[in-house]
């Protein structure tokens, strides 16, 4: 490996800062969906208003999701290079290749680590179905709030759905997604600190400060 590092300025700081209202979002959301869907505190007296204040505690942190998922889509329109839609969907050949690289390597098929400034093509292309999966949870979410919540706002974020979907079904696939990105999120993490360890980028880092280390093996 190389012992010249190049300074990169990957991830600008509305792509760290959604990162990180997105990872503290996910997580209330999930404590508070969890105990809705499966009330595991029973309140002893109705002053406690504990599941009101799951709901409200749920609610807020939805609107905080949206405004951030918001400014992250946007962003991906006029931000840096590795901001862009074209940095998270694969559509050059080059990043095929790199995908697949990728894939033999997490596979055990090969010992070389996708190497990349930014996003790799296969980072990329998982969080699409990560970004798609927000969308859902918002759409969801918004069509069991409109039942309550009777405001166009609901209404346009998801009450529609109600007249395309049973309920039941919408509120199931609301929970099963929280677990699939969970499981997205251990995963993240790992390969993160992986990564970390055998490209020495200082990809764990750059999250926070958005500065990573090109060591000369990476594809723009
Ligand atoms: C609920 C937990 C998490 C979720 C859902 C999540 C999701 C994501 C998503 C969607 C991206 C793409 C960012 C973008 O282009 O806007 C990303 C990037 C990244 N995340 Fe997370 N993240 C989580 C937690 C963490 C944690 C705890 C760390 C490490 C301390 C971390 C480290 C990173 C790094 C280093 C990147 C950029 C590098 C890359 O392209 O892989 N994430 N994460
Ligand atoms: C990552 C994002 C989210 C996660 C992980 C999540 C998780 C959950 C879970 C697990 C439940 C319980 C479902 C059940 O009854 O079994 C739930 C309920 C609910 N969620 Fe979410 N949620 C998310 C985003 C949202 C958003 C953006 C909204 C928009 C307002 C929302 C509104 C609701 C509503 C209205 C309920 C039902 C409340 C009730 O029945 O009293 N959620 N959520």
């Amino acid at each position: 490996m190389s012992a010249e590092r190049k300074r990169v300025y990957a991830w600008e700081f509305p792509v760290r800062l959604t990162h990180w209202v997105n990872v503290v979002c996910i997580l209330t959301l999930s404590v508070t969906g969890y105990y809705i869907g499966n009330p595991f505190i029973h309140a002893i007296s109705s002053r406690e208003y504990i599941m009101g204040w799951m709901r409200f505690v749920h609610f807020v942190a939805a609107y905080a999701f949206v405004c951030s998922v918001i400014i992250r889509f946007y962003w991906a329109f006029v931000g840096n290079r590795y901001a862009r839609w074209g940095a998270l969907i694969p559509h050059t050949s080059r990043q095929w290749k790199d995908l697949f690289g990728a894939i033999k390597f997490y596979l055990f098929l090969s010992r070389k680590p996708p190497y990349a400034v930014g996003h790799t093509a296969f980072a990329g292309l998982v969080y699409i179905i990560i970004f798609i999966l927000y969308i859902w949870q918002i759409i969801s979410g918004f069509a069991l709030y409109s039942l309550s919540d009777h405001t166009w706002a609901s209404g346009i974020l998801g009450g529609w759905l109600t007249g395309v979907m049973h309920l039941q079904t919408i509120r199931l696939y609301h929970h099963l997604v929280m677990y699939v990105i969970l499981a997205f999120a251990i995963a993240h993490i790992y390969i993160g600190w992986y990564l970390d360890s055998k490209e020495r980028n200082g990809i764990m880092g750059s999250i926070f400060g958005g500065y990573k280390f090109v060591t000369g093996k990476e594809w723009e």
